[in-house]
């Protein structure tokens, strides 16, 4: 197998062959300076001669990746540093079981008292409630109420499938709010201090 590396700036769409958009609402397109980059990194990070799929995830190059993205992100996003960024693998799904998992304890997650709200939104919620079902008690609302006793809240700030759209997020009293912000990260000023946890799947397939 041969590879091409190119020097970033250099390369365009044609170039990568990459012969069109995709205009449908998974993968978003990457700008080719991104893919030029990219390409031109892959092979050989800060000139180590080692791909960065060949490194140790301890290395210090790597950390310098990590630690990089997590910043550009922080910058970008303006999260504030009473929140943490982690990059997880499991997509939206996996963050449909990681919520009640990681929000209720053992023990409240067997207590019957001790629930989860979804408001009612359309697919990716109802998805979401069904997965946090396994889990955890979970009830479908229709609003959310400030005072409400659950554990935590959770929304779907963009429904790709059914088109709702929350503008403005809740305040709550004691309850976690969590946002699934899949498909609208990036377009909007987040209000972090309303957020308990926000996720985002990133480079949906093609068939969602
Ligand atoms: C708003 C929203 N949430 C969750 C998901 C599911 O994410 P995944 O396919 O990574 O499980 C999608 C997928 O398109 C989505 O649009």
């Amino acid at each position: 197998m041969s590879f091409n590396i190119y020097e970033p700036g250099t390369v365009s769409r044609s170039t990568l062959a990459i012969p069109s958009y995709n205009y449908g609402p998974g993968p978003a397109p990457l700008p080719p300076a991104v893919l030029s980059k990219i390409n031109s990194e892959f092979f050989n990070v800060e000139n180590s001669q080692v791909p960065v799929l060949n490194m140790s995830h301890r290395s210090p190059e790597f950390t310098r990746i990590l630690q990089g993205s997590q910043a550009a992100l922080r910058t970008t996003l303006l999260v504030p540093e009473t929140h943490s960024i982690l990059f997880l693998h499991g997509g939206g799904h996996g963050m449909f079981a990681g919520v009640p998992l990681n929000l209720l304890s053992d023990v409240e997650k067997a207590a019957s008292g001790v629930h989860g709200e979804y408001l009612e939104g359309g697919t990716w919620t109802d998805r979401a409630m069904a997965e946090g079902g396994k889990y955890a008690t979970v009830k479908s609302v229709e609003k959310i109420d400030r005072k409400t006793t659950a554990k935590y809240v959770y929304l779907c700030s963009n429904e790709t499938v059914n088109g709702t759209e929350v503008r403005e997020l809740p305040v709550l009293d004691t309850a976690t709010l969590v946002v699934d912000m899949s498909s609208d990260i990036c377009s909007k000023v987040i209000d972090w201090d309303r957020v308990g946890v926000g996720f985002g799947c990133t480079r949906k397939p093609d068939d969602d």
